[in-house]
């Protein structure tokens, strides 16, 4: 059987590269000289694959609309794990996007047993944190989204249970409620193109969360009325639950179409991504959603802080954003680095910093300048920097930004409602 990747695992075990490759996810090398003013996570390659960036990257050097989405469960505290994906979402509307955060209590609830008071003192947590990193847009609660619960229901039409099964691995003990949260996080990635129109939707998740997009690319082209596709001799246009009078629509307005059952051919010469626009449109006018495929990026983890992966079962492994200067002071000191056993042999060798969570930590988050990273990186290697005094710094810097990052929190706490 094909590999499974669970979402829902406190530590899923993915070799990133072989995943690509067997999921088709391709790789953001390509993508990358396309973004001017290159982010952290952009410049460094932390954001490593993606699914249909393409259509992202072109409406950002294009200036046309586009659309921000990711998810949060409010099952615990928000913590370092969380940063990546809340810096990739700013990021997309200061290039423009339209921003998204879908609060996943009903997931939370269904998937983790927690009770909807919990869930919305998280969810309150994770609103602060995104705002004080300069979120902006519509932040809403899954169980309180009547839009979204509509859209959810339109998406599990699409859905069965051979699908959940091959996907998920779900199985008949598998909760209702359980393959219900899988229908809303579909509504979630489809939510801003409801609200906000047909546009690209980019969707920053972690690799664990591929299965969810994969789905929601599959619903998405089940939920169209048409199916363009340029076959080079012609444009083909599949009519795939269109009423008659749709098709007539579609029919009358291309030069040249020819009608037949269940298809519309149209004679070389038209520009496909043109047709796919109008179709789209009349798709709409005929009561279809006319939804775009939407695209998504993934991103390498951070290392945990005691060497495998950051997890929130394993409490040293992380640094949560309300920690004590105490509580960080003795995970980072603690910290598992990439150091040889002796002083000397660390002179002598140099230590690892691609092993090394401090440096890991200081890659994503803590060092944005970049000749300052590789200084860091020249000097752990040749043994001139030694792990007591890197750490140190390290921490400086993580007290500092714990104490910045909090003082923004208060500022912002009042937008924090639903
Ligand atoms: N399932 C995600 C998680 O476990 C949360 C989530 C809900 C989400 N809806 C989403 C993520 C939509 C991305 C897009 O964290």
């Amino acid at each position: 059987m094909a590999e499974q990747i669970n979402p829902w695992s406190s530590a899923p075990k993915v070799d990133i590269n072989r995943l690509f490759e067997e999921f088709g996810i391709e790789s953001f090398a390509a993508q990358k000289p396309l973004l001017k003013d290159q982010p952290v996570f952009i410049r460094r390659d932390i954001v490593a694959g993606h699914r249909g960036y393409e259509a992202i990257s072109e409406a950002i050097r294009m200036k046309k609309p586009f659309h921000v989405l990711t998810g949060f469960m409010p099952s615990g505290h928000p913590h370092f794990g969380h940063l990546m994906v809340m810096k990739e979402v700013v990021w997309h509307i200061n290039q423009g996007g339209r921003g998204f955060i879908s609060i996943a209590d009903r997931e939370a609830h269904a998937v983790r047993g927690l009770s909807w008071d919990f869930c919305d003192k998280y969810a309150r947590e994770y609103m602060e944190c995104l705002y004080a990193l300069g979120f902006k847009g519509e932040i809403y609660s899954q169980r309180k989204n009547n839009l979204l619960k509509d859209l959810a229901f339109e998406a599990a039409t699409k859905i069965n249970f051979s699908e959940l099964s091959a996907i998920y691995g779900f199985g008949p003990e598998t909760e209702l409620a359980h393959a219900m949260s899988v229908a809303m996080q579909v509504g979630d990635i489809l939510y801003p193109q409801l609200v906000g129109g047909a546009a690209p939707t980019i969707v920053p998740v972690g690799i664990d969360q591929d299965p969810h997009i994969r789905l929601t690319r599959d619903v998405t082209k089940a939920l169209r009325m048409f199916l363009v596709e340029d076959r080079g001799s012609h444009i083909s246009i599949r009519a795939k639950k269109a009423t008659p009078e749709a098709i007539d629509a579609v029919a009358k307005r291309f030069k040249g179409a020819k009608k037949y059952e269940g298809h519309i051919d149209l004679p070389a010469g038209h520009n496909a991504a043109e047709v796919d626009e109008i179709v789209r449109s009349i798709e709409q006018e005929f009561g279809g959603f006319g939804f775009m495929l939407p695209s998504s990026t993934y991103h390498s983890f951070l290392q945990g802080l005691q060497g495998g992966k950051m997890s929130s079962s394993v409490p040293e492994s992380l640094v949560w954003f309300d920690d004590t200067e105490k509580d960080a002071k003795k995970k980072i000191m603690g910290a598992l680095t990439g150091g040889r056993q002796t002083l000397e042999e660390q002179k002598q060798l140099g230590g690892e910093p691609e092993k090394c969570s401090i440096y890991q930590l200081n890659k994503f988050h803590m060092q944005e300048d970049d000749k300052e990273l590789a200084k860091m990186c020249e000097a752990c290697k040749a043994g001139e920097l030694m792990c007591g005094t890197c750490k140190k710094e390290t921490l400086e810097r993580v007290l500092t930004f714990l104490k910045e990052f909090k003082e923004k929190r208060d500022e912002v706490s009042h937008m924090a409602e639903w």
